[in-house]
């Protein structure tokens, strides 16, 4: 029996209203399509976590028109939210302060007092008996990620309270290999500094990502890495700088449920388009 289902979409990447990806593809509609599978599902999630990259630009317009399709969610379960490299600190604050972790986040805090540093979207919140670590690997200006200290630390704060080993860390970068090289050189540049903390303090069984537009199951420190796919559109395995073209495979989502006596177990669903 579930104790508890965790979905997980990732590159949502929304455009404001009416406007498509470059590639044509409207990722606007493909969200909506989602987030109606997600709600008409039967089983029903507990929360939602989206890994990053939730819109295209960083505009402004564009976090309201996410918080249009969100808000419907949000009034039946929790919604968390995690940054990409397409996101916006400051874009993002001004649409979702209110949102489940981000209030009272030390980030939103740092923004508030119209600080240009420090404003990482980093937060832990309670997800039965286990915690959701959400973790912010933006680098302003690139398109791979980065961990800093500050973050670190906050998960070697938290995880000498914690008990149980079925926690979930959230990151948009993953930390592992994609196996693509183009993708690769986009990549988190100090998994090192994650896995020697994660083999420090081993509470966590689930590493939830996503950036690769595409599903990867690895491991990593001892965790299960469940590399999401884009609800917009997948990248081929075999992405090169000259073959950017999405693919015809269907995007879709994870549910991750908790199961008595057998801990976290993700299925795919695919979003028939
Ligand atoms: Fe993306």
């Amino acid at each position: 029996m579930d104790k508890f289902v965790l979905a997980q979409f990732s590159d949502t990447h929304v455009c404001r209203s009416g406007e498509l990806l470059n590639n044509g593809i409207n990722s606007n509609r493909r969200l909506e399509k989602a987030i109606e599978y997600l709600l008409n599902h039967s089983i029903r999630p507990d929360a939602l976590i989206v890994t990053g990259d939730l819109v295209q630009e960083g505009f402004d317009e564009e976090y309201a028109q996410l918080k249009t399709f969100l808000d419907p969610v949000i009034k039946r379960f929790p919604v968390y939210l995690c940054l990409g490299n397409h996101d916006s600190h400051a874009s993002f604050y001004r649409h979702f302060s209110e949102y489940p972790g981000i209030a009272g986040s030390q980030g939103l805090e740092n923004w508030k007092k119209g600080r240009m540093t420090d404003l990482a979207v980093s937060y832990s919140v309670e997800l039965f008996n286990s915690k959701l670590v959400v973790l912010d690997s933006l680098q302003n200006g690139s398109a791979r990620g980065l961990l800093v200290g500050s973050q670190l630390k906050n998960i070697s704060n938290l995880s000498k309270d914690i008990e149980n080993q079925n926690n979930i860390l959230a990151i948009h970068h993953p930390p592992i290999s994609s196996g693509n090289a183009t993708m690769d050189t986009i990549c988190l540049e100090n998994p090192e500094t994650l896995e020697k903390l994660l083999n420090l303090f081993p509470t966590f069984s689930l590493i939830l990502s996503g950036h690769i537009h595409r599903t990867i199951i690895s491991r990593f420190a001892g965790c299960t890495v469940c590399i999401c796919p884009s609800t917009a559109h997948l990248y081929p395995i075999d992405l090169t700088p000259t073959n950017t073209l999405p693919t015809r495979e269907q995007p879709g989502y994870f549910l991750h449920r908790y199961l008595e006596n057998k801990g976290w177990i993700s299925q795919l669903i695919s979003l028939e388009l």
